[in-house]
């Protein structure tokens, strides 16, 4: 895997971020089983909470086009410290497995994790008791 490919797509993808209200921008790439890259940056709206992250961004256009599994995930933003994804988004690419690699980039250095790492005993399944 060509970790600096899909952090300098990462880094391109951050330039299209839509962060008119934080001013934080983020860009993420996503790597899939069959060696395509999904990129995405945040989108924000006027009614605040209406916003989606990089990160689902990235999953949802991977997703919409047929793609379900997937290797790597890389994170940048505009600041100098490291953007860990939000707890929706944990929970959203939970669907697709844990054993997804994160790279976390601060402009400097990366963090590798899984995304099992950041969302333990994470919710899988409902199975209907009936
Ligand atoms: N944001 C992301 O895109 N990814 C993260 O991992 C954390 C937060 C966005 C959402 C919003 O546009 C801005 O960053 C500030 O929260």
């Amino acid at each position: 895997m060509d970790k600096g490919a899909l952090l300098r797509a990462a880094i391109s993808a951050m330039e299209y971020a839509y962060a008119k209200y934080s001013n934080f921008r983020v860009g993420a790439a996503l790597l899939t089983k069959s060696g395509k890259i999904f990129t995405g940056c945040n989108i924000e709206n006027s009614s605040y909470s209406a916003a989606i992250c990089a990160e689902r961004v990235a999953f949802a256009k991977a997703v919409s086009q047929g793609e379900k599994e997937f290797v790597a995930l890389a994170i940048v933003n505009s600041s100098d410290d490291f953007a860990y994804p939000c707890g929706i988004c944990r929970q959203f690419m939970s669907e697709f497995g844990l054993d997804l690699k994160l790279f976390i980039f601060n402009g400097k250095e990366t963090r590798e994790h899984t995304l099992k790492e950041l969302l333990p005993f994470a919710f899988t399944e409902f199975k209907a008791n009936i």
